[in-house]
């Protein structure tokens, strides 16, 4: 489908008009991002720095010994995925006949959780696990941390409950972590989520709160419910600074294969990277960890469904108030449930909104034209949410010019999608 492109220079501020007609009416569309400013002057002023994503990072590496322990695909211990690249003929059909070659970020195949939400929500868990472990004295400086799946660390963190509010993937990520060391699992879901990934959290030994509403309203109820209890831990999908370090830390697992690859990232070509966009946290974590190594030779697309833009309309609005995408008409349905978000995090949009390139809306009959081109060839195995940065391309190259750039198309799920799902999803492309 062919996408508008917008850039609203003119537009005032915190103004629900300053959001494109083209948005509004459901259409696909290229926002280039009028508030972008130079890195070197937007890092120094933001709360975090590289100093929080290396610690995490270090955090990562310390639990390396656990995580080999508990999952058997784990041989390095790493949650890491491969950097792909495609064949020309593959990537012409992507970026264009002068689009520039085309890697894929492959997190739809990340070890343990099959999806992208692992590096936060994982993270998370091991964060808190690591704060139990040291408050308790089971586990002191210098300890392996294989020391965490141990029987009594297993009695004291089954006296806590880690609970999430999720569109589905997160819950899982949050889950798998927290049942494997122990914790019970408490996942709030809005109603129309995949059952199928409802089961699953049910088959890991999680209770599943369901509420009436969407995401938004699933996410604010159990933070209500969990406040103020010492005994258990809230995974906040709109808030959490540790989440979105987890996905920061990302960013040294790409430049690294980058490295690898040979691969020359700089002004004159530059690193395009395009990502599925839900509440922001992982596009978000990840803009934010790649744009303190490579500057201003990254360029980072966040990708949302026409009825779910919940980034675009907030950062095209302003940031003085949150805005849903409910404000300007839309429905906020779409079969890219992982991105089915209505309010963007305020905390991501506040801190990488003038880091963001653009923001690309991509319809629903794209995502699964683009599941079935992918699995045909190069056989990548996505879920609808995953394959929005494919159909995203194209459109942004259009708007924005294509230089001499590389592409990289970050895949955020889909391996684990049970075969029935999967083949329905193909049916529809
Ligand atoms: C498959 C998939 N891709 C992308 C995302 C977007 O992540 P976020 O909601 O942190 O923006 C999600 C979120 O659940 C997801 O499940």
């Amino acid at each position: 489908m062919d996408s508008e492109t917008t850039d609203s220079e003119t537009s005032p501020a915190n103004s629900l008009d300053a959001i494109p007609a083209g948005v509004r009416e459901g259409r696909p569309t290229v926002w280039l991002n009028p508030h972008i400013e130079p890195a070197a002057e937007i890092l120094p002023t933001l709360a975090l720095s590289l100093a929080d994503v290396e610690a995490a990072e270090a955090r990562w590496r310390r639990f390396d010994p656990l995580l080999r322990h508990l999952f058997d695909d784990l041989e390095t211990g790493r949650i890491d995925s491969a950097l792909i690249p495609l064949t020309d003929a593959v990537a012409r059909t992507i970026s264009g006949p002068n689009g520039g070659a085309v890697w894929v970020k492959a997190d739809h195949d990340l070890p343990v959780t099959g999806c992208i939400k692992a590096r936060g929500g994982v993270y998370e868990v091991l964060v808190h696990a690591e704060r139990l472990g040291l408050e308790t004295g089971l586990l002191r400086p210098g300890d392996s941390y294989t020391r965490l799946a141990g029987a009594e660390a297993r009695e004291m963190f089954g006296a806590h409950t880690v609970a999430v509010g999720s569109t589905g993937n997160l819950g899982f990520s949050v889950g798998v972590m927290a049942r494997a060391l122990g914790f019970a699992v408490e996942i709030h879901m809005s109603h129309d989520a995949k059952a199928w990934k409802k089961q699953r959290l049910r088959d890991l030994g999680a209770r599943v709160v369901e509420h009436q509403g969407d995401y938004g309203s699933a996410v604010a109820a159990a933070r209500v419910a969990f406040e103020g209890r010492a005994d258990a831990h809230f995974v906040d999908d709109e808030s959490s600074v540790d989440l979105f370090l987890g996905y920061a830390a990302a960013a040294f697992d790409l430049r690294r294969q980058i490295e690898a690859a040979g691969i020359q990232i700089d002004a004159e070509h530059p690193l395009c990277v395009f990502l599925p966009c839900g509440v922001g946290g992982a596009p978000g974590g990840v803009t934010f960890g790649l744009k303190l190594l490579f500057g201003d030779a990254l360029r980072c697309i966040f990708v949302e469904p026409v009825a779910s833009p919940c980034m675009l309309v907030q950062l095209a609005a302003g940031l003085s108030r949150p805005v849903d995408v409910y404000e300007i008409g839309l429905d906020n349905r779409t079969a890219a449930d992982g991105l089915a978000v209505a309010g963007a995090s305020m905390l991501v949009a506040e801190t990488v909104g003038s880091l963001i390139e653009a923001v690309v809306t991509v319809a629903d009959a794209d995502l699964f034209v683009w599941m079935k081109r992918l699995w045909s060839d190069p056989g990548l195995r996505l879920e609808p949410s995953a394959a929005a940065g494919f159909a995203a391309v194209r459109p942004y190259l259009a708007a924005a010019g294509t230089g001499q750039a590389t592409h990289v198309v970050w895949t955020t799920g889909g391996a684990l999608l049970p075969e029935a799902e999967f083949q329905a999803a193909l049916a529809r492309g």
